[in-house]
């Protein structure tokens, strides 16, 4: 098979990584797409080091065995943990989330004052402070972690008008508005269904999504090893996860913004 027409590889914890799946479907339409959430397993967030780069290796390889020609970590927690041993491990292009975030914050702030909310291990982990400080040096970064948010978002709570969401992101965002942040990251593939809250919040300030910054180093890893398709059909998406398919497919429509149906396999580990 032409390498350029088999599947781009992409996995999250859980269901957040199908707003990255949103965003790379708009931009290649005709790419396949083997997406896995290991759901059986979600959060990873406040897991061990040790924890998240075993599950990270299941992940990948788990992917692997589809033949995929990319794997995008479409997880802010695994990207911020295991990429290192991701890269030494697989000889397969990797994209993940916090690198192009960064760049981008990098290049939109004006006062230099980058927020990042995340999970507990990718706060811990000093990922983003490092990925910012190499495109910027002189940028000030304020990292909050949220590890309420996940379960949150993950039991459908992210609607603005719903109190509890609004109180949980008010605690959370106060210090950052505090720090006059005018760039924020939303450091977790989970937050983008937060985003409107958010911008209730923080009304000035610049929201980056994992989404797009990393379409556009997808987009420029397959461009540069000539891996993208060439097809003309619309590309087709599989799911796979490593919990019950049916309340994936209920529940992951409006991650993705498009009905999931019918293609959701269960995994075992
Ligand atoms: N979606 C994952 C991220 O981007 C986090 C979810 C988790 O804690 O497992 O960090």
């Amino acid at each position: 098979m032409d390498i350029r027409e088999k599947p781009i590889g992409v996995f999250d914890s859980g269901l957040g990584g199908l707003t990255v799946v949103k965003e790379i479907l708009s931009h290649l339409p005709n790419e396949n797409i083997i997406f896995f959430g290991d759901t059986g397993r979600v959060p990873y967030g406040g897991r061990s080091k040790e924890t998240i780069i075993q599950y990270v290796k299941d992940d990948m390889e788990f992917l692997l065995s589809h033949d995929v020609k990319a794997v995008v970590i479409a997880c802010n927690t695994a990207d911020s943990m295991a990429k290192e041993e991701v890269e030494k491990l697989y000889n397969v292009p990797v994209v993940g989330v916090v690198e192009p975030a960064a760049k981008k914050a990098a290049a939109t702030s004006k006062n230099g004052r980058i927020g990042v909310i995340g999970t507990k291990a990718t706060v811990r982990s000093g990922a983003y402070v490092k990925a910012i400080s190499s495109f910027s040096p002189s940028a000030e970064v304020f990292a909050a972690a949220c590890p309420l948010l996940v379960p949150l978002v993950e039991e459908g709570r992210f609607r603005k008008g719903d109190p509890v969401p609004e109180i949980v992101l008010r605690e959370y965002l106060e210090p950052l508005k505090e720090k006059n942040v005018d760039t924020l990251i939303l450091g977790c593939t989970h937050y983008p269904l937060l985003h409107d809250i958010v911008s209730e919040i923080m009304p000035d300030v610049n929201i980056i999504c994992s989404g797009p910054a990393s379409t556009e180093a997808l987009i420029a890893t397959l461009e540069r090893d000539s891996l993208l398709s060439r097809s003309d059909n619309a590309g087709r998406i599989r799911y796979f996860v490593s919990d019950s398919p049916d309340s994936f497919a209920r529940n992951g429509s409006i991650f993705i913004g498009r009905e999931i149906h019918g293609s959701v396999s269960l995994v075992n580990f």
